[in-house]
């Protein structure tokens, strides 16, 4: 798969070991920065990799901040992006099983690297269960998107 990545600059010390990591995993790693750890603003990001997402260019995103949740925040404002903020490795597996999300966030300032990797490996390698109620379920998130943004 190609895989957007992206951190503001509290996600930027974990950034470049979960991009080898991916990469290490057979992917391809699509970088929309920051790319220096000066202060930034994480909304930048967010909309960048989602861009690259729903414009065809990526299958799914990873946006790392300080805590995944500005990140999260951020991308779940576009139509079709679903982002999940997780800090444990079920929750990254059972997003990707049951709401089909499609980007993952997660904190620097929340999980070490070791567990970073886990969630990754985790939501990388789930797949979506398209039946049944996860798919009404994620219909109606979209009936949500489709009233309100
Ligand atoms: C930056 O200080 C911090 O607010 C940001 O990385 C993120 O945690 C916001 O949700």
């Amino acid at each position: 798969m190609k895989i957007v990545l992206g951190c503001d600059h509290a996600g930027y010390n974990m950034k470049d070991a979960v991009a080898a990591h991916v990469r290490e995993l057979g992917h391809e790693v699509v970088e929309v920065g920051t790319f220096t750890a000066d202060s930034c603003h994480y909304p930048i990001y967010a909309h960048a990799a989602c861009e690259k997402i729903l414009s065809g260019e990526c299958e799914a995103g990873i946006l790392i901040c300080g805590t995944g949740i500005g990140m999260s925040i951020a991308a779940n404002k576009h139509k079709g992006i679903r982002a999940a903020c997780c800090s444990d490795v079920f929750s990254a597996r059972l997003t990707k099983e049951h709401n089909d999300a499609n980007v993952l966030c997660f904190g620097e300032r929340v999980i070490g690297i070791g567990t970073a990797l886990d969630l990754v490996d985790a939501f990388l390698g789930a797949t979506y269960l398209n039946g049944g109620n996860h798919v009404t379920r994620v219909a109606m998130l979209t009936d949500i998107e489709n009233e309100t943004l």
